[in-house]
């Protein structure tokens, strides 16, 4: 059978869609290979955030296939995701190697469209077409060997977005805002616990929209968080996250929701954006600098403790150094975990392409470098408040960098990295953490355990 080689770019949804097209291949016979080298097919799952992304998958695509041609092999290239979806055929007549286009609601066609691409009945494919109740059909996860049983795992709600800000192009890569059912999420949900799975990780482009035009608003609670208390019911389920939400969702109902379900890990990535409240107005983003730092206030009561990380936009159209400034205040008053910062990137079709008063690129460099270096001096400070303290972690398995080392996350989703060894994998333990490195924490199990 062929193998087949997935590289994936962007966030954690696109790192979900690669895992049930892998997933999706492997039933139907394929292998995974190791490299592109030694594949029969290579996949880019690609991004369209930002152009960099984009410039990325396109480099990477040119280099396998120059490689493959030099070498005299036949391989069948394609392109998936978001990129497949907003640039379409264009990529063939940039790249006339490539065979297959797919876009972001055609993963669950990759293997009919890799059979016929391989048995040569078609020469190239090109799918980016609407596709109803695609939503649902990224379901399948990898499963490995018992020993390497995953204890965390990714669920994807829904597809889509509708909030249209003025700089993100999501909307036209993703579609409408498209939610699968309860039911259906928590039948995945307990498949995967019942597999060992300890840690669900609730995936959409705007979670906190979950079903908002299809299920009724009950006690109070949105359909987001009536689908946290369904997942929350699931016996041996241990934690539960979500990402990413936008600031608007968090009602009082999701607050509480924090207060009131034990798994629902005190961590949230709420996207900021901006500080300055006429960028966020120019942005589309629908709340002000005071709503935002009234849900993190609201947070902090509901959990103290609670780990909150963001993402922020420096250069957005029209932001003058005042506007800047007040994105470094807010950031200072809310002392964020961590903060991922974006150099505003023009994509092609949005409406903050056109506006005004595009800020030069070295002004963009400048208030990148300045916002991270508060964001850093911020994050190691709370990071070192740590030391001395016991926290509960969920064991991964051995850290990518260092396999002597096992890794871990905290509930608020800190990395922790100790002395473990393969019976750690998966237990809920309490670690001391004894020190701290660059947005890592150093535990030590036999401590607490004496
Ligand atoms: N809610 C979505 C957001 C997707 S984009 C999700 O998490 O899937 C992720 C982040 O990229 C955004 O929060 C924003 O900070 C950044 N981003 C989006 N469009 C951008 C652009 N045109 N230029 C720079 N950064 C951008
Ligand atoms: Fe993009 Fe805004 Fe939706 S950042 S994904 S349009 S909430």
């Amino acid at each position: 059978m062929p193998s087949v080689f997935i590289k994936t770019y962007g966030c954690q949804m696109n790192e979900r869609d690669s895992e049930a097209v892998a997933a999706q291949l492997v039933a139907k016979g394929y292998t995974l290979a190791r490299s592109e080298g030694a594949a029969d097919v290579v996949l880019l799952n690609t991004c369209s955030v930002r152009d960099f992304a984009e410039q990325k998958a396109i480099n990477k695509m040119r280099n396998v296939a120059g490689t493959a041609r030099s070498e005299k092999r036949t391989q069948i290239l394609g392109f998936m995701g978001c990129m497949a979806q907003s640039r379409g055929k264009e990529l063939i007549d940039r790249l006339p190697d490539v065979d297959l286009v797919l876009g972001t609601q055609k993963f669950h066609r990759a293997a009919e469209y890799l059979d016929e691409l391989l048995a040569g009945k078609r020469d190239k494919i090109v799918d980016v077409e609407a596709e109803a109740k695609s939503e649902a059909a990224i379901r399948e996860h990898l499963v490995n060997g018992s020993s390497k049983t995953a204890t965390s795992a990714f669920v994807s709600i829904m597809q889509g977005c509708n909030q249209h800000c003025t700089f993100c192009i999501v909307p036209a890569t993703r579609g409408e805002e498209r939610s699968r059912t309860i039911p259906d999420i928590v039948a995945e949900c307990r498949e995967l616990v019942g597999r060992g799975v300890k840690e669900i990780t609730l995936l959409g482009q705007i979670v906190t929209s979950y079903a908002k035009r299809d299920l009724p608003i009950l006690d109070g609670k949105s359909p987001f968080v009536q689908l946290l208390d369904a997942v929350h019911e699931i016996e041996g389920l241990e934690r539960i996250r979500f990402t990413s939400p936008h600031p608007k969702g968090y009602g009082d109902d999701l607050a509480e929701a924090y207060a009131r379900l034990p798994k629902l890990c005190e961590s949230a990535h709420i996207p900021l954006q901006s500080g300055s409240d006429r960028i966020l107005k120019l942005m589309h983003r629908g709340y002000t600098r005071e709503r935002f730092l009234g849900i993190i206030q609201k947070l902090r009561q509901a959990k103290p403790g609670i780990g909150i990380t963001t993402d922020i936009i420096v250069g957005f159209p029209g932001e003058t150094e005042e506007d800047f400034e007040q994105t470094l205040s807010l950031c200072r008053e809310i002392a964020f975990d961590n903060a991922y910062i974006f150099k505003y990137s023009e994509r092609r079709d949005t409406p903050a392409a056109d506006m005004p008063d595009q800020v030069p690129q070295e002004i963009r460099e400048e208030r990148n470098h300045r916002l991270l270096e508060l964001v850093n001096e911020i994050a190691a400070r709370k990071y070192d408040a740590f030391i001395g303290q016991t926290v509960q972690i969920l064991v991964e398995g051995p850290s990518k960098k260092n396999p002597a080392r096992f890794t871990g996350r905290t509930r608020c989703n800190r990395i922790v990295l100790f002395d473990g060894s393969e019976r750690h994998r998966g237990q809920l333990m309490d670690v001391l953490i004894e020190r701290t490195g660059s947005f890592t924490l150093y535990g030590n199990p036999a401590i607490v355990n004496l």
